[in-house]
């Protein structure tokens, strides 16, 4: 079974419908200000990129999930678990994202999906060690891999970017009292 769920969320598998409160938030110029070059996505390139969500799910057996807030079934965005192939700090290429729609931020709900993905790595998929990338201004997602256990390794440049990644190692996760 590939859903988990937490106190509030469900964290499932992409559905077709899921295109269109995924491209509205692609569309948001403030969601998307630390993601890549920072530029909003186009509706072709927000339905592009789940195909490749979906793909990674055919080839690893894990990736980013759909989130779904339970009690009123509304789509908030993505959480989960992506295989960077082209990481080079070491050799833990698995790193824990997060995307939420604007109109759910503030609620603690991206905490509570990245805390059960890390658990999942760890208990699920037996990984050593999760990683997160993330560009230095974005301190709302700092925030958020600090409170799922994950601590700063340094800085990089990546895809054109310069980055802090973070990593939390299987010895010293320890079931955030965070969980939701
Ligand atoms: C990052 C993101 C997922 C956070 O979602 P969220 O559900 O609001 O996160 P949470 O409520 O779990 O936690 C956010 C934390 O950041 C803090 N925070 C939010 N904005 C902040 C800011 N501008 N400066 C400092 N801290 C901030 C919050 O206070 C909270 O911390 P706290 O619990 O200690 O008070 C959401 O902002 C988002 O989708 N951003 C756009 C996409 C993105 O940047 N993804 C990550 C790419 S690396």
């Amino acid at each position: 079974m590939n859903e988990v769920e937490t106190r509030r969320l469900l964290l499932r598998r992409w559905r077709s419908e899921d295109l269109d409160p995924y491209a509205r938030i692609c569309a948001d110029a403030e969601a998307m200000q630390y993601i890549g070059s920072g530029a909003p996505l186009t509706r072709e390139q927000s339905e592009a990129q789940i195909s490749r969500f979906v793909r990674h799910w055919d080839e690893h057996g894990f990736g980013l999930w759909a989130v779904e807030h339970r009690t009123s079934g509304a789509f908030v965005g993505f959480v989960g678990l992506v295989h960077q192939d082209e990481w080079i700090e070491g050799e833990h290429k698995t790193e824990v994202g997060w995307r939420l729609d604007p109109a759910y931020w503030g609620r603690g709900f991206a905490t509570e999906g990245a805390v059960a993905s890390v658990r999942y790595g760890f208990e699920e998929l037996g990984l050593e060690r999760i990683i997160s990338i993330i560009q230095p201004a974005n301190a709302a997602s700092r925030r958020v891999a600090e409170k799922a256990g994950l601590t700063p390794q340094g800085e990089v440049r990546w895809r054109g970017n310069d980055v802090i990644w973070y990593a939390i190692d299987r010895e010293e996760w320890c079931k955030p009292e965070a969980e939701g």
